[in-house]
């Protein structure tokens, strides 16, 4: 399958659902608290997207039965906001999709609850770093491979894994579309980057090994094999010439995640 290229109109409609996108994260991050149900996360996002005029994407999708994701310690993606209360020293990732004007807007982000463990913020630092160093890879002429060789180098080298049975993915007037992005590999190999794709990277970190379960029952809620916590962080990204323009960057910094390692030391 092809990889659609985008043009101006195209990128301005996307900046424009990113853009909610990454506002109702930050949204989410101002109103979070230890006590909240990952529920209480599903009402913010609804109704803060709604507000937007927006729709929620994840909302029907496939058949998922909620407004967004909420992906609490060895819970690696895809979690169902529920009656689970979040308690001092959880990790929840919240992963944000906004429907606006034909367009999709992807971005997730994962949250310290009160305190976090030296794990949790073992954990949670490597994705976000893997996702910036992800991010550097692309431009005009790069390969997919150099995204996912940068990932799992950097994330392998601090005793972390990456998860390979989800990946990025291309974005626009679909959720989901060509091409994969994934989270591992080798440098100068896969499909060439070209100015004008659009696409998602959202590497997923496991503290311990990098193989995952989905819930027989909900077939849904995507945990780690081996117990050990997961975190993700995820941006929507256009690529330019010499680099990419990161359409679901956040105006401010994210509450209880942003500066949160600096404050804990
Ligand atoms: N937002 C997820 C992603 O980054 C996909 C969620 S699919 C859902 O690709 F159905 F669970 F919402
Ligand atoms: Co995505
Ligand atoms: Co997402």
């Amino acid at each position: 399958m092809t990889v659609e290229i985008h043009n101006a109109k195209d990128i301005e409609a996307m900046r424009a659902s990113c853009e909610m996108a990454a506002e109702t994260l930050l949204v989410v991050g101002e109103r979070l608290k230890p006590g909240m149900t990952t529920e209480d996360i599903n009402t913010i996002v609804h109704e803060d997207t709604l507000k937007r005029g927006a729709y929620p994407s994840p909302l029907n999708y496939k058949g998922f039965p909620k407004s967004v994701c909420t992906s609490v310690n060895e819970v690696v993606c895809h979690g169902i906001p529920s009656a689970r209360v979040l308690k001092d020293g959880d990790i929840v990732n919240v992963d944000v999709t906004t429907f606006y004007k034909g367009f999709h807007g992807d971005t997730s982000a994962t949250f310290y609850i009160g305190t976090p463990s030296p794990d949790a913020r073992k954990v949670v630092e490597a994705a976000r770093r893997a996702l910036e160093l992800g991010i550097a890879e692309v431009k005009d002429g790069a390969r997919l491979g150099d995204i996912g060789a940068a990932i799992q180098e950097y994330v392998e080298g601090l005793g972390c894994n990456v998860v390979r049975d989800f990946v990025g993915h291309g974005i626009g007037r679909k959720f989901h579309e060509p091409p994969q992005v994934k989270h591992f590999g080798k440098r100068g190999t896969g499909e060439r980057i070209k100015t004008g794709m659009i696409f998602t990277i959202e590497p997923m970190v496991n503290l311990g090994r990098w193989e995952v379960e989905v819930d027989p029952k909900d077939k849904w809620t995507v945990t780690t094999a081996d117990g050990s916590l997961s975190a993700q962080f995820e941006h929507t990204v256009v690529v330019t010439k010499h680099g990419c323009e990161v359409l679901t960057k956040r105006a401010k910094p994210l509450r209880m995640s942003e500066n949160v390692s600096l404050l804990f030391g």
